[in-house]
């Protein structure tokens, strides 16, 4: 017997293929559609304090190898999510994650301690999404990362993980993983979109999407090898103490598996679970388990983190 099921800070998720942030995972009727699917858990989309519209359509395209995005943070606000939590744990066991994203330091620490008070499972705590317009990657701010991180952990009651930028210098790794040793968190998520990337219609020479001058979050096939050495980097640097989420350009089991080779306990489909629809949950998990099957594996942990180099 094969068993894909995975622990994350000490939460039993049934499989390891669950939805990323941001597809299909806004409103209440979203988050009962992934209950009802293959997904192994159910993570909402980032919430902020107030509702917001979001930017200017079109603010979402596919491409060739995958997607952008510059959604800026659309949202029905946090207290949606508290009652939204509240409906789908009364009638399904599975796990749910909410996914904070505040503005400032004291939007952070107000939703973390509402959420307390939820039968929520997880947060997934996201400092900053590449498009919020006049607003920087808070995830590469290592001074305010800290900040935001010492005054969460005071706060928080339930487990929580954090969801980061692609990091591209060792220097960087280095010191992301330095702070994130302070702090009691249990996971992290590898990797957010490839920020302020630009997709140009050479027909009409026009930009694809409209906000912030056509740049954007690049997501899908392009971010792949990207996704997978954040994995292997911070796995490396965290002595497997801090568990690690793998996401960035996964649509097969063989993308699955070689994100739990190079560390991951679970992955998360954002674009191809957008383009191909409930069904990649259950697709990615059956082609992961006749790759175990294959190989002699049982478990996840048989493989998990055993890259090997030259
Ligand atoms: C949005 C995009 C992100 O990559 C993110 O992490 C959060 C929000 C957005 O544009 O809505």
């Amino acid at each position: 017997m094969i068993n894909v099921s995975t622990i994350i800070a000490g939460v039993k998720l049934d499989g390891c293929v669950f939805n990323a942030s941001g597809i299909r995972c806004e409103t209440l009727t979203d988050l009962e559609n992934l209950a009802k699917s293959e997904s192994a858990a159910i993570l909402t989309k980032s919430c902020t304090l107030e509702a917001r519209k979001g930017n200017p359509i079109p603010r979402y395209a596919n491409l060739e190898y995958g997607s952008i995005n510059s959604m800026g943070l659309p949202n029905p606000g946090y207290k949606a999510y508290l009652k939204f939590s509240k409906i789908i744990k009364k009638k399904y066991k599975k796990p749910f994650i909410a996914s904070i994203c505040g503005m400032t330091l004291s939007d952070n620490i107000k939703m973390f301690k509402e959420f307390n008070n939820t039968p929520i499972d997880l947060i997934e705590f996201n400092p900053g999404s590449p498009n919020t317009i006049g607003k920087p990657i808070v995830g590469y701010d290592f001074t305010q990362m800290d900040r935001l991180l010492n005054a969460i952990s005071k706060v928080a009651k339930k487990p929580f993980g954090i969801k980061l930028p692609p990091f591209f210098e060792p220097i960087h790794f280095n010191q992301m993983a330095k702070v994130l040793k302070k702090y009691p968190v249990k996971f992290i998520t590898c990797v957010n979109t490839l920020g302020h990337g630009l997709a140009i219609d050479p027909k009409t020479e026009r930009a694809i999407i409209k906000p912030k001058n056509g740049l954007g979050g690049i997501a899908g096939k392009y971010i792949k090898p990207t996704g997978l050495g954040n994995v292997r980097r911070f796995y490396e640097l965290l002595d497997d103490k801090i568990q690690i989420i793998g996401v960035g350009g996964i649509y097969t089991g063989t993308d699955a598996f070689e994100y739990i080779l190079a560390g991951a306990s679970a992955v998360q489909i954002g674009t191809a679970f957008l383009q191909k629809g409930f069904g990649i949950f259950e697709t990615v998990q059956d082609e992961l388990t006749q790759i175990m099957k294959a190989k002699g594996y049982t478990k996840l942990s048989d493989f998990r983190g055993k890259l090997k180099t030259l």
